[in-house]
C-alpha cells in the first residue's frame, strides 16, 4: 500500500548537510501495524513525515496505493494528506477552544462540510474511544489519555488509508500508554493500517512488524505478529 524506493532526505543545518534518511526501501502492506524504532536522530520522524506527505524526499520515490507522493505539487500533496492520512502526535495538537466533538470534526470542517453533518460521526468515533461522556468537553477538561483518544478519533474521521503515530505516548504515564497501545492494536485488528514511531521496545512490540532505523538507514526488519493482550 505504501512503497518507498531508495527514498532519501537531507537537511541543511547551517552549512552542513544532514542525511536524515539514506536510500530507504520499504513496502508497507494494507492492514499492517508497523512499529518504527531507533535512537533519537535516527530518522524516524523524517520517515513518518515522508510517508504522510508532510514532506517530500530529496531523492528516490514514494507511492501510496500506486500513486506517487514525490515530485507532485504542494496542493496535490495537501489533498492526499488530508484525505488519506491520519496523524497523531506526542503533544496531541488539539485546539483548546474547541470541544472534543469539534476537534474530531476539524479535518472535515476544513473541507467545508458543515458541523451538523459531521457531528454524528464525530460522536460515534468518540464513543468507540470510550469518550461518550466527554463529547462536549474542551481539552483542558480532559486527562492526557483522553486527549490522545480525541486525537485518534480526529485522525480517523476521514477514514484514512493509514494512521501515523509519532511517539503517541511520549507524554503519558505507563498505564495510560498501555491503554493507547491496546486501542491502536484493536484498530489494527479491525483492519486499520498503522505506522507508529517509538523508541520504546515494549511499545514497538504491539506492532506486527518492527523496522529499526540506524543513522537514516534500515538496520533491522522483523515480522513479529504483534504482542498478545
Ligand atoms: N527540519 C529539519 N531541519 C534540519 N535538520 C533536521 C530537520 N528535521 C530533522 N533533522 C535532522 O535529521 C536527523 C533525523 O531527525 P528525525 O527524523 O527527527 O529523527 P528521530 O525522529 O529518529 O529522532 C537528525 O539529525 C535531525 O537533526
Ligand atoms: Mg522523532
Amino acid at each position: 500500500m505504501i512503497q518507498l524506493k531508495n527514498a532519501s532526505k537531507s537537511y541543511m543545518q547551517g552549512a552542513r548537510e544532514v542525511h536524515a534518511l539514506r536510500n530507504v526501501s520499504l513496502n508497507i502492506g494494507k492492514g499492517e501495524f508497523l512499529s518504527v524504532m531507533g535512537a533519537s536522530g535516527s530518522g524516524k520522524s523524517t520517515l513518518l513525515n515522508l510517508i504522510g506527505g508532510l514532506d517530500q524526499p530529496s531523492g528516490g520515490e514514494i507511492f501510496m496505493d500506486g500513486k506517487p507522493l514525490h515530485g507532485i505539487s504542494d496542493d496535490e500533496l495537501t489533498l492526499i494528506r488530508r484525505r488519506r492520512v491520519g496523524f497523531i502526535f506526542q503533544f496531541f495538537n488539539l485546539l483548546p477552544v474547541l470541544t472534543a466533538a469539534e476537534n474530531v470534526s476539524l479535518p472535515l470542517l476544513l473541507e467545508g462540510t458543515p458541523f451538523s453533518q459531521i457531528q454524528p460521526k464525530a460522536v460515534d468515533l468518540l464513543k468507540k474511544m470510550g469518550l461518550e461522556e466527554r463529547v462536549d468537553h474542551r481539552p483542558e477538561q480532559l486527562s492526557g489519555g483522553e486527549m490522545q483518544r480525541v486525537a485518534i478519533a480526529r485522525a480517523l474521521v476521514t477514514n484514512p488509508a493509514v494512521l501515523l503515530a509519532d511517539e503517541p505516548t511520549g507524554n503519558l504515564d505507563s498505564h495510560t500508554s498501555e491503554e493507547i497501545f491496546m486501542l491502536l492494536k484493536s484498530l489494527h485488528e479491525q483492519g486499520q493500517t498503522i505506522v507508529m514511531v517509538t523508541h520504546d521496545p515494549r511499545a514497538a512490540a504491539y506492532g506486527s512488524r518492527i523496522v529499526t532505523l540506524k543513522d537514516g538507514a534500515i538496520s533491522e526488519d522483523i515480522t513479529t505478529g504483534g504482542l498478545e493482550a
